[in-house]
């Protein structure tokens, strides 16, 4: 493992945006963190490097034939202005499942927290203020062997880029459901983090918003049932109940969906996991059992679902405090302001 005294601390510019100004992912962090796995010889020690540096082969199973997979999480101040990590454990154990399902090799818990660590605190002087912000942060696991063949690569790189990014502020969309493209079928990839089912939903969005909404809804392979919020897992209420669609194979297994299935639990709060049929809800609608809707994800947090729109009908969802309330405690656990979840120092 590689310690922090080996590189400079690296400083924000004097004419950094202000943390409301950051949005997502439009500044990146100087420092990559990277280490490299290769066949028979296993991780290397991790080190940094500068972004402008950071090169990829062009002949690579990463860039060829999208053997890549990522995560996404981020770090918080707490209430003492130090750096936290939110659930980095359950992100490294992600990684894992989606690197399995790519044959690629698996990185070790700590390996992976350590990539974590390292890259907030090099970058500790770009994370906002307790509330304003956090370092969103990216690990990606990559085939990175110069050759064309379609094999398992002998050498795979995982780094870490960094984006200092706001508070997502509170957002209300409306859905297009998709009934032509599909995102994920059983048996497919549609649970890993790879870059192949954002690319397979890009063209999903463009239709969207095509049609005046603005993102998509994802229906299963039979496109009958919902299945993702655009690159976000989603929530309807019914009745009383909160429903998310079950991670059949199909559906990535958020983060963000876990910890808010935990809080509406130790709340009391009623969470299933059931099919959600895209006809069933517009009947429910009818008969007044349909509560509100909500997409989830770590970018993200929490976006509040108006409608969803199809050829043949619109189905809309009321506004309900609760998911404001829900925001609000998830917020305060990420940020460590009230505890619930493991997070880890930086
Ligand atoms: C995340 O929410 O972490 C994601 O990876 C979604 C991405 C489209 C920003």
């Amino acid at each position: 493992m590689s310690s922090m005294t080996e590189y400079a601390l690296a400083r924000r510019p004097a004419d950094w945006p202000q943390p409301e100004q950051l949005g997502f992912g439009q500044k990146l962090a100087p420092w990559v963190v990277s280490a490299e796995h290769r066949d028979g010889e296993g991780w290397s020690a991790l080190h940094a490097m500068p972004l402008s540096e950071a090169r990829s082969p062009m002949a690579s199973g990463g860039l060829q034939y999208g053997l890549s997979v990522f995560e996404g999480l981020k770090a918080y101040r707490g209430p003492r202005g130090d750096a936290h990590l939110f659930r980095p454990r359950e992100h490294a154990a992600r990684l894992t499942s989606s690197a399995r399902r790519l044959r690629m090799p698996h990185v070790p818990e700590s390996l992976f927290i350590e990539a974590c660590r390292l890259a907030a605190r090099l970058h500790e002087d770009f994370l906002p203020p307790q509330g304003r912000g956090s370092l969103y942060l990216r690990p990606t696991l990559f085939a990175d062997e110069e050759a064309l063949g379609f094999r398992v690569a002998h050498t795979h790189r995982l780094a870490l880029i960094v984006t200092p990014s706001s508070d997502p502020l509170p957002k209300t969309v409306n859905l297009w459901a998709e009934s032509e493209l599909a995102r994920a079928a059983i048996g497919g990839t549609g649970a890993a983090k790879t870059g192949g089912n954002y690319a397979a939903g890009l063209l999903g969005l463009v239709r969207a918003r095509e049609r005046g909404c603005d993102d998509v809804a994802w229906l299963d392979a039979a496109r009958t049932r919902l299945s993702e919020a655009g690159t976000m897992n989603l929530f309807v209420k019914i009745d009383d109940t909160w429903c998310t669609p079950p991670l059949d194979g199909t559906i990535l297994p958020g983060i963000t969906r876990d910890s808010l299935m935990t809080l509406m639990r130790e709340q009391g709060v009623d969470v299933q996991e059931r099919g959600l049929d895209l006809r069933e809800l517009a009947t429910l609608e009818r008969e007044g059992r349909l509560g509100a809707a909500f997409g989830c994800g770590t970018a993200a947090r929490i976006v509040r679902i108006a409608s969803i729109r199809s050829e043949s009908s619109t189905v809309s969802f009321p506004d309900d405090p609760q998911v404001a309330v829900l925001r609000d405690r998830l917020k305060r656990c990420q940020e460590g302001t009230e505890s619930g979840f493991s997070t880890w120092a930086c």
